[in-house]
């Protein structure tokens, strides 16, 4: 084979910030054309090193060369300009604009001194055609769906000439038919010449577009294989450094009452729809984006509106008037929500005190908060979920993006409720933490809770499920049970794709 050509050479990059050292003296080269996955445990430093690559960071020590030429990026837009771009962790669009404005923002079509609306919708049009997202270019941003958004992201990196395009977890909210489109367009750039720098926590993604992996640990470089070479053993064991055993822990109980459900239940997005879930059981839900998962989750929780039918927990009717969160949690209720930025985390409060967040009213009667408490419960939730940080007193703004979830999910689990929902519970989790969140999850229902999860990941859908939901449209469009012989993946997604019919 010929030696490729590179495209970028890092060498040496650092990047401390105060008590960690995020990227430490990290070196290695990307090719020109390839598809180039870094992975690494929830603070690895993954981000980290992207961010310098496209300007968003700056760099502590280290230099970078862009086709043989020294790169150093000010900021975002000269990474941009240089031919660096990326697509964020972090959702990052301007809520309040259309869906076109976000995406040609700085460089909108002109006609004489004003942006020419119709030619930009236009242009936009056919940008996600070319995706096939079905999203109307003159929506407001604030009016799509996290999936959406992410899709909306996807489109406008791709819009750009790039020599490098790095993505961020680009597909954690995203289901199979989206990630086909993301992955047929990705292959398309790279055989073009771009080089693509790929990161996720989805390990059977990384192994169908990777063409080489880099994996870092402590901030710190492992070492970059060709994936046609390795297996996904050894890779989860370069990357925690021990093996782990069996993906999914999960252990059959025997299914006690009823703990909730709905009775023709329809709400925002969805109509109809009769789920039940009994103690012990945990419950999965799958569906394309927009087949109305997460409205019917928020629904049950008290969060959106009701239109008709009714929501039963323990067998009383929780809907009566004036539903709210509130009542829900105090019925024993509650919900990880999709959107943990908005939803549940306090981004400027420290990992103690989110934590304690949605136990307080109960824990701190008089609304003082009894710090000794506090620490005590964040302590054995930090330790559980392996919390990345030198401390619960760390803000959580902090945290690297895996961590930032696992602060979120020990809120909810320290309300230690009967009912829990959990919508997408280990995106964005490393291999290691997934595992402790399914272990999580088996306990609280082998202790008698009831556990609804939401998730775009069929492998671990069926991997922890008693039974599966599928959803079309606002609609139930089926049910699977682990019994039956057809409790796969291509089972869920012809119920998903094609809706009812089997019945
Ligand atoms: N703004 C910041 N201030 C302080 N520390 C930070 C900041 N951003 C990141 N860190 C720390 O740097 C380390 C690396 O974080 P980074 O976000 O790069 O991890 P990651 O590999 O992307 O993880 P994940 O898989 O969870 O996204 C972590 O210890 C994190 O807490
Ligand atoms: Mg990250």
């Amino acid at each position: 084979m010929a030696e490729k050509e590179v495209m970028l050479h890092i060498e040496s990059l650092r990047k401390e910030y105060p008590g960690v050292i995020a990227v430490n003296d990290v070196s290695f080269d990307i090719y020109k054309g390839e598809v180039h996955i870094v992975i690494g445990e929830n603070g690895a430093g993954k981000s980290t090193l992207v961010k310098m690559l496209a300007g968003l960071n700056t760099i502590d020590s280290g230099t970078l060369k862009l086709e043989g030429r020294e790169y150093k990026p000010e900021n975002v837009l000269d990474a941009q300009a240089k031919g660096v771009n990326i697509i964020h962790q972090e959702l990052s669009m301007m809520e309040n604009r259309t869906v076109a404005q976000n995406i040609f923002i700085g460089r909108e079509p002109v006609k004489g001194f004003w942006i020419d609306k119709k030619a930009m919708n236009e242009k936009c049009r056919e940008l996600l055609d070319s995706l096939e997202i079905e999203i109307d270019p003159s929506t407001m941003v604030r009016d799509l769906s996290i999936a959406q958004q992410q899709m909306v992201e996807v489109a406008k990196a791709l819009s750009f000439q790039s020599k490098v395009l790095i993505m961020d977890e680009p597909t954690s909210s995203l289901t199979s038919k989206e990630i086909d489109n993301l992955f047929r367009l990705t292959r398309k750039l790279r055989d073009e010449g771009t080089s693509i720098i790929y990161i996720s926590h989805r390990m059977q993604e990384l192994m169908e577009i990777g063409d080489r992996v880099t994996v870092m640990r402590d901030g710190a470089y492992i070492g970059t294989r060709e994936i046609k070479e390795i297996n996904m053993q050894e890779l989860i064991m370069m990357m925690v450094g021990r093996k782990i055993e069996n993906a999914y822990p999960r252990n059959y109980n025997e299914p006690g009452k009823e703990m909730v459900r709905t009775d023709k239940l329809t709400g925002l997005r969805f109509r109809n729809v009769d789920i039940h879930i009994n103690a012990g059981e945990i419950v999965g839900v799958a569906g394309l984006v927009g087949a109305g998962r997460t409205e019917l989750a928020k629904a049950i929780f008290g969060y959106d509106p009701i239109e008709s039918g009714a929501v039963f927990l323990d067998g009383k009717k929780a809907n009566e008037r004036h539903y709210s969160t509130t009542r829900a949690v105090d019925a024993g209720i509650s919900l990880l929500p999709e959107d943990r930025k908005k939803e549940g985390l306090f981004l400027d409060m420290s990992i103690s005190e989110n934590i304690v967040q949605a136990v307080a009213r109960k824990l701190f009667k008089n609304g003082i908060a009894d710090k000794k408490v506090e620490n005590q419960l964040s302590e054995k939730y930090i330790k559980d979920l392996a919390v990345a940080t030198t401390s619960g007193e760390k803000l959580v703004k902090e945290l690297s993006g895996g961590n930032q979830q696992k602060v979120v999910l020990g809120k909810w689990l320290a309300t230690e409720s009967k009912f829990l929902i959990f919508d997408e519970p280990t995106r964005g989790i490393d291999v290691g933490a997934k595992y402790e969140i399914y272990s999580i999850m088996d306990r609280l229902a082998k202790e008698g809770a009831a556990i609804m999860m939401i998730s775009s990941d069929l492998p671990e859908l069926l991997g922890i499920s008693d039974r599966v939901y599928v959803m079309k449209d606002g609609e139930l469009a089926g049910e699977i049970t682990r019994e039956e012989a057809e409790f796969t993946q291509e089972a869920i997604l012809e119920v998903a794709l094609r809706g009812k019919e089997r019945s």
